[in-house]
């Protein structure tokens, strides 16, 4: 039997994880890994984190355009009229095991939340955008409310005159953040929401490929983003630093991560071949939180490993690297650095979904078939 038409046009893409592959057109970000610039929809990155906000941030994702002052009052006004979730789910999650993971709670969630919005399930542009606004203002509440669930306390009801960063931090606490606090954390959220067709973005572009509704290709960007390879990073990097647990101990434990052919976690980017210019601010976030907590290792012990690992792999930070140390000094429990992750990426995730609804193809690469030919059959009591 031939196996001529078996291999691609351009070769084996076999073991390359789609490196530099076009597979979707999309206004929605610009990754230049060369020279460390990340775009959202025309606008430097460094220019929203020093003037913009989490909700404009979203607006100008979803929209392609900054709001008029009109235009984000709407949007905040739909965002906060949706913080609350169905008291079901609060029902439901109170069922759960206490140690079940954020994400897979988060997850589990999210995927139940499509029970209660029949009109999600359509696939136009103002129902997936009603979905989407839904999505985003769910995700705080119920990494919130789990957090609380699990350590036994009733969850602290959303406050609608707050905004997503502060409403989180208060629906974790139960007491309203400093505000240096809350705007560190909208910064973070506006790091956080997009970046070109990383693996969940990917991953819910390919769902809503086939016109399945909003809330499942949500639910399978939030399974991929869990991975350690990708959001997963945040939460190994606060694993490493607290298993080296000194500053003197960074050097000894690189050499045996390396030696024994471990990935340092945090470093290295499929893209970014200098610095993640998301880095750059979360480093400046880890100092500024040690200089208040006075806990100043995890930042000297993050800055030294930064250089050793650049001077021994050449391998710059990421951005879980810093973000890491910085969720943690704020008081953050290491397993909800990933959804955090998630309730910024959600509006990346639902700007990409709605460009995929816009413009719709399903998503269907080949493989390279690798497998034999010209087996036969045997009889089961034969081989
Ligand atoms: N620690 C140690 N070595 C690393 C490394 C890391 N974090 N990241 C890459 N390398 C090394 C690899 O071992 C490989 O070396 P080799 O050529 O000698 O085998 C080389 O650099 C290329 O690695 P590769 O995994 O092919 O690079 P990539 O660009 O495909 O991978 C990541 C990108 C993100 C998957 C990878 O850097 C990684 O696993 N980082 C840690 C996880 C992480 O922080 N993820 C969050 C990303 S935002």
């Amino acid at each position: 039997m031939s196996t001529g038409n078996e291999s691609t046009a351009s070769g084996s893409s076999a073991g390359t994880g789609l490196r530099g592959v076009v597979a979707a057109q999309s206004s929605m970000s610009k990754v230049n890994g060369e020279e460390g610039i990340l775009v959202y929809q025309g606008f430097d990155i460094h220019d929203l984190a020093e003037n913009s906000t989490f909700e404009e941030t979203i607006y100008l994702l979803w929209n392609g355009r900054l709001p008029t002052r009109d235009e984000l009052d709407v949007l905040k006004a739909e965002i906060r009229n949706n913080y609350a979730i169905p008291s079901e789910i609060l029902v439901f999650m109170r069922h759960f095991p206490h140690d079940a993971s954020p994400m897979d709670v988060l997850r589990t969630c999210v995927s139940t939340l499509a029970f209660y919005d029949k009109e999600g399930q359509k696939t136009d542009s103002e129902s997936a955008k009603l979905a989407s606004v839904k999505l985003t203002a769910a995700f705080p509440t119920i990494v919130a409310a789990w957090e609380r669930i699990r350590n036994g306390k009733e969850p602290v009801a959303p406050d609608p005159t707050l905004d997503i960063a502060e409403n989180f931090l208060y629906m974790m606490r139960g007491e309203k953040p400093d505000p240096g606090e809350a705007r560190m954390l909208d910064i973070c959220l506006i790091l956080h929401a997009d970046h070109g067709l990383n693996a969940s973005t990917f991953a819910c572009r390919v769902i809503a490929g086939t016109l399945a509704d909003t809330y499942g290709a949500v639910t399978g960007g939030i399974a991929a983003l869990a991975g350690p390879l990708h959001g997963g990073a945040n939460t190994a990097v606060m694993k490493s630093l607290k298993e080296i647990g000194e500053v003197e101990n960074v050097e000894s434990w690189l050499e045996d991560t390396l030696s024994n052919k471990r990935k340092v976690m945090g470093v290295g980017h499929a893209v970014y071949k200098t610095e993640d210019p998301r880095a750059t601010w979360l480093r400046k976030f880890s100092e500024q939180m040690g200089g208040i907590t006075g806990e100043t290792k995890w930042f000297e012990m993050s800055q030294k490993l930064e250089k050793l690992v650049k001077e021994k792999k050449g391998l710059n930070p990421n951005v879980d690297f810093y973000s890491a140390s910085t969720y943690y000094m704020m008081g953050i429990p290491m397993d909800l650095f990933t959804p955090i992750f998630a309730i910024s990426r959600i509006s990346g995730w639902t700007g990409h979904i709605l460009e995929q609804y816009a413009e719709n193809k399903l998503i269907r690469p080949r493989a390279e078939y690798v497998g034999k030919f010209d087996q036969k059959w045997v009889p089961l009591d034969q081989r």
